[in-house]
């Protein structure tokens, strides 16, 4: 700050002259008055009040005025300025009602109004039903267990008991990541999650797998190269082929209704012994459409059972081969094919229908998400 200056006349200092103060204070009052919204009188707030403002500068000079003088001139310019301030206090808050008015009417939303109707995503059927059949076990106290889908060939077949050069294995006609002896396969079946549920969950275990599976097939209306399968496996102490049944049972109530019959038919797998194909009694038609003069079923195609899966109790080789003592332990297991279940439940003609993601198939089965 400069020091005072005896010889100086505040007269000649021009910033400080009363008309000066006066008009820089009427500009100022001119333009806060004419500031149309809150952009505009900040700008107008930093030209007339801000530090480089004339009325700023002018209080910067009563510093340097004699002190007999400083008075009067301090007075002055504090005036204006004040006056400044206060108009400019007014005219934001005028602005601001305005602009909050605005905003109101501007920014308000009719909740009466319709919204266009937003296509919402949906899981895929197959996903809905895999889940839904895991649940039914879920709420018999099975646990969902999961494994890779590129799967080493000693979880997919050896421990499983196919020997090595087993028909089984080319009957699975599978994928092989690579060529053949890298030992890496694309899994044919969920069955190597019973391997690794085994090796890595403290007994007894019950778990199911929904998971996907690849062989080699052609998509036809009743193959994929790509399907699901949901896997079950219970190993405890004392387990018979009559908690198998029981489960099964258990099953077939809680997707299809109750009071439907079960049979098991003597089947082969490497991993159970003995084996079965069970199926269930159709729950169209309850059975009925084998007797003669019945109406046709088509969805048991008036044979009165639908095929549900294969199952039968775990191969103490199984067993063996996941390090549990098999005179202590025993199991059941068993797999069903999600896609067919989907097939038979909802009337699906072709596995085409499936896998082409065409919403006119989908939207049928509605949009659980
Ligand atoms: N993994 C068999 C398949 O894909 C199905 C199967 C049969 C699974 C019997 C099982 C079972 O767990 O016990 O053909």
């Amino acid at each position: 700050m400069s020091a005072p200056n005896k010889s100086f006349d505040p007269v000649e200092v021009t910033a400080l002259q009363p008309e000066e103060v006066a008009r820089a204070r009427d500009e100022a009052l001119a333009a806060i008055a004419a500031a149309g919204d809150l952009d505009e009188l900040k700008r107008v707030r930093l030209e007339h009040a801000g530090d480089r403002s004339p009325l700023a500068l002018a209080n910067r000079e009563i510093g340097a005025l004699p002190p007999a003088a400083k008075a009067d001139a301090g007075k002055r310019v504090g005036q204006a300025r004040r006056a400044v301030s206060d108009a400019l206090k007014e005219r934001q808050a005028v602005l601001e009602a305005e602009r909050d008015e605005r905003v109101l009417v501007e920014e308000s939303v009719d909740v009466t109004l319709s919204t266009g109707r937003a296509a919402y995503g949906a899981r895929h059927p197959v996903t809905t039903i895999a889940e839904r059949m895991a649940d039914v076990f879920v709420a018999m106290g099975f646990e969902v267990a999961e494994g890779p889908e590129v799967e080493a060939e000693w979880f997919n077949f050896d421990a499983l008991n196919f020997i090595p050069d087993h028909p089984a294995r080319t009957m699975q006609d599978t994928f092989f990541v690579g060529s053949e002896e890298t030992g890496v396969v694309l899994r044919t079946h969920t069955s190597p999650v019973q391997i690794r549920s085994l090796l890595s969950r403290p007994l007894p275990v019950y778990v199911v797998a929904p998971g996907r599976t690849y062989r080699t097939d052609e998509l036809d209306a009743t193959h994929a190269p790509v399907f699901h399968q949901l896997e079950g496996l219970a190993v405890d102490e004392g387990l018979t082929m009559a908690d198998l049944r029981g489960g099964i049972d258990a099953f077939v109530a809680g997707m299809f209704g109750e009071g439907l019959k079960t049979r098991f038919r003597p089947s082969y797998f490497p991993f159970t012994e003995p084996s079965g194909e069970v199926d269930m009694q159709c729950f169209v038609c309850r059975g009925t459409s084998v007797e003669r003069g019945a109406p046709p079923c088509r969805t048991c195609r008036s044979e009165g059972w639908i095929e549900l899966g294969g199952c039968g109790m775990v191969n103490p080789r199984v067993l063996v081969a996941c390090g549990i003592d098999p005179d202590r332990y025993s199991g059941w297991a068993f797999g069903l094919g999600i896609e067919r279940t989907l097939m038979f439940r909802h009337d699906v003609r072709s596995f085409h229908d499936i896998v082409e993601g065409d919403v006119r198939f989908t939207l049928p089965f509605g949009t659980e998400i």
